[in-house]
């Protein structure tokens, strides 16, 4: 069975742009031939509320720890991490940093993510490069292992609604192009896939 890859949809409000740029996302990287399949995997959709785990992850039993979790919720997070072999995590930026609704999921669990490669993409009114960097901290604490590109991408549209059933504005996508985005996005995946091969 191929192994999966996960890119993950961060943001939570309704409506977000964070799904069509993360579609925009999956585009380029499907151009690139890999055996391993890809998926989408959208926070807002994991029913986690604010963490609330009695238990540190990182001292329950490394081999096992989902059934350690004392709420169903967790345990389902836990299990639906576990089947990906890698990570690529698309978020905006808010307030020069990531989302709350991903620090709170990536703090649930620590096992489930340790070792495993991931990349950041990012986006937001300047490319969300602060939160680029706070979230390369973060995966480090959890001891992933860190793609060195991360592509952030300039977004100018102002109004969701514009971009409400018509992907991302066009305007934006050719600006990602001119800049070198798009390349940027391919070299990053060429990255996570060796590091899932384990070069
Ligand atoms: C609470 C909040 C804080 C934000 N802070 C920043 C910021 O620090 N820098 C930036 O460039 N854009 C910032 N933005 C703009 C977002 O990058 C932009 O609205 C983007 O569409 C958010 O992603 P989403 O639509 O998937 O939620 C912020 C947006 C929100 C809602």
């Amino acid at each position: 069975m191929s192994k999966k890859i996960a890119l993950v949809i961060c943001s939570t409000r309704e409506p977000r742009l964070n799904p069509f740029i993360a579609r925009y996302v999956l585009d380029i990287i499907s151009r690139q031939n890999c055996e391993e399949s890809l998926e989408i995997l959208d926070i807002s959709e994991q029913g986690l509320p604010l963490y609330n785990e009695p238990a540190i992850p990182s001292f329950l039993p490394e081999a096992d720890p989902t059934p350690h979790y004392v709420h169903q919720h967790t345990q389902a997070w836990s299990a639906k991490i576990r089947q990906y072999s890698a990570f690529i995590f698309v978020t905006p930026q808010y307030n020069w940093s990531i989302p709350a609704s991903l620090k709170n999921a990536l703090d649930y669990l620590y096992y489930e993510w340790k070792d495993k490669p991931a990349a950041i993409v990012t986006y937001g009114g300047r490319g969300g490069g602060k939160a680029a960097d706070h979230l390369r901290g973060i995966i480090q604490g959890l001891h992933m292992n860190a793609v060195s590109i991360s592509p952030g991408l300039v977004v100018k549209v102002t109004t969701l609604e514009s971009v409400e059933g018509q992907q991302i504005g066009v305007e934006d996508k050719g600006r990602w192009r001119e800049s070198g985005a798009e390349e940027q996005v391919s070299s990053m995946f060429s990255e996570l896939i060796e590091k899932v091969h384990g070069h």
